[in-house]
C-alpha cells in the first residue's frame, strides 16, 4: 500500500535527457492513461512554458512521433519553473506549482555536479517530505564520490525513496535473465564452476561518441557502461537464488556478487580508443580516455571461484549488439573425431540481449550418415524465436515503477558502492590505451586477454545463429 506519487518534477527540463527520454516516456504513459498527475519541468534556461511545450513537441517528432491526443494532455499537465538551482526563490516557485501534492517524485535529469545543490535546496524548502527522487548514472566517479553522493541523497531521503536509474534493469531481455534462471530447475545443477568454463559479455556499438565528446572525456567506457550496465548483468547471472520472494532478497544476493568479486588489477584490463576519437568535438587532442574496454574478472565464491568472466564494450565497433555467452566445459573424453570442435564451443547458452532478445542453447547433433560426425545447432528457447520490439521502453517501465514507489528495478546504495570497490583500483592505473580502427572488434590486445579461454564470440545482429 505504498502511495502513488501525485506530482512529477523534472530538473533539467530543457536538457538532453528530457529531450531524448523523458518526454517520449511521458507521452507513451499518458497514452496508456498511466500518468494523470501534474508534470513540472524545472530549468535555468530563461524559457517560458510555451517554449517548453514546443520543445516537448520537437522531442516527440524526433523520438517516436507525436500522438496528438496524448500530446494535448501532456501539454495541459505540463508546468514550468524557471530559475537558478542555487536560488531559494526557484524552490519557492516549485512549492507553489506543487500545489499541495503530498508525494512528489523529483527526477534529477541534470549534471551530477548539481545533485547536492538541488537535493539540499529541495530539503530546505520542504519539498522532500514524503517525496521520492530519481537520479541518473553515473552514481559518482569512483568509490569515494559514490559514497559522497549517497551521503548527500540520504541526508534528505530514506533509501527506499531513492531511485537510481540503470536503464538496463528495465530492459525486457535483462529482466528475463532473472526469470529464466529461477523459473526453471534444469539450469541450477550446471550453473557453477564444475560445468561452466567461462562467461563472455559483449556490449558493442557501431557509432562513436557523437555529440557527447565532452561528457565522455570525463567518463570513459569503464565508468559509462561497465561499472553499471555490465555489472548489473553479471549480478543477475551470478547471484545465488533469493531466499524468499521480494525485492530485498534479490537485492541482497546481487550485492553479494559484487562483494565476492576480486578487485581488478591492471593486468585484467585492456583499454582501447577508436582512431578519430581525438578529433571529436569536446575531446582533448591528446586524450587517453578509453572508448573500448575489455576485462577479465573473477568472483571468489563457492559457485564461481576460478571461472573467468570476460567483459567487452566499445564505441565504434563492428556491430551494435549485446550478448552473454555462457561457455560450458567440453566433454571429458574425445569419443568422436569432432567432439571437441576447433572453435571450442561445443555447448553454450547464449542470451542475446540487443538489438533483439532471445535465448539459445547450443548442442552438437549427429549428421545423417554412417559416420559419427555432427553439427552444432542452437535450440531457441521461447515461443517466438526473436522478440523484436518491446511494448514498453525501459524508461517508461522505470518511471512508472518509481511513481508507484516500487524500487525492484533500481540500483541500491550498497550495491553501487560494492561495484565501485571492484573497479576502483584500476581507475587511476593509466594503463596504455590501444588505438583501434572504427568498425572493428577493438584492439588485438583484447584477444590476448581472452586467449586462455578461446576467443571472443563476435555476434552478428541480423542472425541469432551467427
Ligand atoms: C548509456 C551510456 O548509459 O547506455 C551510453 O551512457 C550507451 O554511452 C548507452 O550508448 C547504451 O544503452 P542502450 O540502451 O542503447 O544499449
Amino acid at each position: 500500500n505504498t502511495p502513488h506519487s501525485d506530482a512529477f518534477v523534472f530538473f533539467g527540463a530543457t536538457g538532453d535527457l528530457a529531450y531524448k527520454k523523458i518526454f517520449p516516456a511521458l507521452q507513451a504513459m499518458i497514452r496508456r492513461n498511466d500518468f494523470n498527475v501534474p508534470i513540472i519541468g524545472v530549468a535555468r534556461s530563461g524559457w517560458t512554458l510555451d517554449q517548453l511545450r514546443e520543445h516537448a513537441r520537437n522531442s516527440l517528432e524526433q523520438h517516436g512521433g507525436v500522438d496528438e491526443t496524448a500530446f494535448a494532455k501532456l501539454a495541459a499537465q505540463l508546468q514550468y519553473v524557471d530559475g537558478d538551482y542555487q536560488d531559494a526563490a526557484t524552490f519557492e516557485q516549485l512549492k507553489l506549482a506543487l500545489n499541495g501534492a503530498t508525494h512528489p517524485l523529483h527526477y534529477l535529469a541534470i549534471h551530477p555536479g548539481m545533485f547536492e545543490t538541488v537535493v539540499q535546496a529541495l530539503a530546505n524548502s520542504g519539498c522532500t517530505q514524503n517525496a521520492r527522487v530519481i537520479v541518473e548514472k553515473p552514481f559518482g566517479r569512483d568509490l569515494v564520490t559514490a559514497h559522497e553522493l549517497n551521503r548527500s541523497l540520504r541526508s534528505a531521503f530514506p533509501e527506499e525513496s531513492i531511485f537510481r536509474i540503470d536503464h538496463y534493469l528495465g530492459k525486457e531481455a535483462i529482466m528475463n535473465i532473472l526469470y529464466f534462471r529461477f523459473a526453471n530447475s534444469f539450469l541450477e545443477p550446471i550453473w557453477n564452476r564444475n560445468h561452466i568454463d567461462s562467461v563472455q559479455i559483449t556490449l558493442s556499438e557501431d557509432f562513436g561518441v557523437k555529440e557527447r565528446g565532452a561528457f565522455y572525456e570525463t567518463t570513459g567506457c569503464l565508468r559509462d557502461v561497465i561499472q553499471n550496465h555490465l555489472f548489473q548483468i553479471i549480478a543477475l547471472l551470478a547471484m545465488e537464488p533469493p531466499a524468499y520472494r521480494g525485492y530485498s532478497a534479490v537485492h541482497i544476493q546481487k550485492t553479494e556478487v559484487f562483494r565476492a568479486m576480486c578487485a581488478l588489477k591492471p593486468d585484467d584490463l585492456v583499454r582501447g580508443q577508436y582512431i578519430g576519437y581525438r578529433e571529436e568535438q569536446g575531446v582533448a587532442a591528446d586524450s587517453d580516455v578509453e572508448t573500448f574496454c575489455a576485462l577479465r574478472l573473477f568472483i571468489d565464491s563457492w559457485r564461481w571461484a576460478g571461472v573467468p568472466w570476460y567483459l567487452r564494450s566499445g564505441k565504434f565497433m563492428r556491430e551494435s549488439v549485446a550478448e552473454v555467452l555462457i561457455q560450458l566445459k567440453p566433454p571429458p573424453s574425445k569419443l568422436f573425431a569432432d567432439s571437441q570442435p576447433t572453435d571450442g564451443r561445443a555447448n553454450y547458452l547464449r542470451f542475446w540481449l540487443s538489438p533483439n532478445s532471445a535465448i539459445a542453447l547450443a548442442a552438437r547433433v549427429k549428421r545423417e550418415g554412417k559416420e559419427f560426425v555432427g553439427d552444432q545447432h542452437e535450440l531457441y528457447l521461447g515461443g517466438e524465436r526473436i522478440i523484436r520490439q518491446e511494448s514498453e521502453t525501459p524508461y517508461e517501465r522505470l518511471l512508472s515503477d518509481a511513481m508507484a514507489g516500487n524500487n525492484a528495478l533500481f540500483a541500491r546504495e550498497d550495491a553501487v558502492e560494492a561495484a565501485w570497490a571492484v573497479i576502483d583500483p584500476v581507475l587511476s592505473s593509466h594503463s596504455p590505451v590501444h588505438l583501434y580502427q572504427p568498425y572493428s572488434w577493438g584492439p588485438k590486445e583484447a584477444d590476448t586477454l581472452i586467449a586462455p579461454n578461446g576467443s571472443w564470440h563476435n555476434p552478428s545482429p541480423g542472425r541469432m545463429g551467427a
